[in-house]
């Protein structure tokens, strides 16, 4: 039997990638904004429902250099259940994260929790639309707007996704994309930031390309952060099978739940009204008193039986070494207790029906 990861990277036939990347060799285009960047950028405005959109290097540049373009100062609000480059991309840009704690149902920022955070050195939002989860949208708009805050999504887990019909890039003052080889729809690496102010997308545009503003001007202290054509070529061709690639995900997610739903000690995902759906991860959280098992040992008898897991979000970030203990975890409780107990499952397109099976059985076998 094969081992089986937590994921594994869509790719198009491989016809069909030479065929889209072969005038290259004629071009000699390969990267700044080249004319499959170009394309790839138009077809993902269509698919996502933006007005506006640039393309990235990956997720990580997008919100770093989302922050810097809005040249913010002080503190930004956001959660500690995420990936590090949430609040790496806090941290780079000179700006101090403070933590608001999660919601135990949907993982994501708790908004009950948000408004007593706000100082008056508050200047954003960070808010994380876990895998695929989508934040209280209304809420963290109302208080940004009653304390003029800014609001940047980190929306990498939710390609595709829309909420009340809408485009979820198009909530906030922007919404920032992971296309990673790991991600429902990749572009080996890639990132975009959908964004509603042009003003934004100009210093956006002129960042990722070190902050040149002319041939004879370079105006900001930018990066390198410019999506090369080899991607975006690899973009393009998954984008014309990600609505397939995403009904079967979800037959893979009704497989999951049929199992596991109803299980005494299991708490799977909550299905959210009003979205569109990416079924990006399939998250459980393992209560140990209920389920008679830990996270970590059901983690290590899949391991065993060569099935990958991973505890995501585990650890949280707030508690990174990095960080020298200049946050208190005790300040989040729920993600601290969910990020301990979580496991998100093996989930992917191709993944066989009859594999999800083996996994709930070695799962269910964890019960005494
Ligand atoms: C929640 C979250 N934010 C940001 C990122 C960064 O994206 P990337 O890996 O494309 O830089 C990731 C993914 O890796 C992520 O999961």
């Amino acid at each position: 039997m094969n081992d089986i990861l937590v994921t594994r990277s869509s790719m198009p036939e491989i016809e069909e990638y030479m065929d889209e990347i072969s005038d290259m060799w004629e071009s000699h285009w390969l990267t700044n904004m080249g004319p499959k960047h170009k394309r790839f950028q138009e077809e993902l405005k269509q698919y996502m429902g933006v007005e506006n959109i640039d393309l990235l290097t990956n997720g990580h540049m997008a919100l770093e250099l989302t922050l810097q373009a809005m040249n913010l100062q002080g503190e930004v609000i956001t959660t500690p259940f995420t990936f590090a480059s949430t609040t790496h991309a806090i941290v780079r840009n000179g700006l101090t994260p403070v933590f608001c704690d999660i919601d135990p149902i949907t993982y994501t920022m708790d908004t009950s929790k948000l408004e007593e955070l706000v100082t008056d050195r508050t200047c954003a939002i960070l808010p994380v639309h876990v895998y695929g989860n989508i934040c209280n949208i209304e809420e963290i708009e109302r208080i940004a707007h009653k304390y003029e805050l800014k609001v940047i999504y980190d929306a990498a887990h939710t390609f595709g996704e829309t909420y009340k019909g809408q485009g979820v890039g198009s909530f906030g003052d922007a919404s920032c994309f992971s296309f990673h080889a790991t991600k429902v729809f990749n572009s080996i690496e890639g990132g975009a930031v959908c964004f509603k102010d042009k003003h934004l997308g100009e210093s956006l545009y002129e960042l990722k390309n070190f902050g040149i503003h002319g041939p004879e001007e370079v105006s900001a202290v930018g990066a390198n952060a410019k999506m090369n054509e080899f991607c975006a070529a690899m973009g393009l061709c998954n984008l014309r099978h990600v609505d397939e690639e995403i009904a079967k995900r979800k037959n893979v997610v009704e497989r999951y739940r049929s199992h596991l739903k109803e299980v005494d000690g299991i708490q799977l995902n909550a299905e959210q009204k009003d979205v569109k759906a990416n079924y990006a991860y399939f998250p459980v959280v393992f209560e140990e008193e209920q389920f008679g098992a830990s996270r970590t040992e059901v983690f290590d008898a899949l391991a065993e039986n060569g099935i990958g897991a991973r505890k995501y979000f585990y650890p949280l970030t707030n508690t990174f070494s990095a960080f020298h203990g200049q946050f208190d975890v005790l300040e989040t409780p729920v993600a601290l207790h969910i990020s301990k107990r979580v496991l998100t499952l093996p989930l992917y397109a191709d993944l066989d029906l009859e594999d999800v099976d083996r996994i709930c059985e070695i799962i269910l076998q964890c019960k005494c």
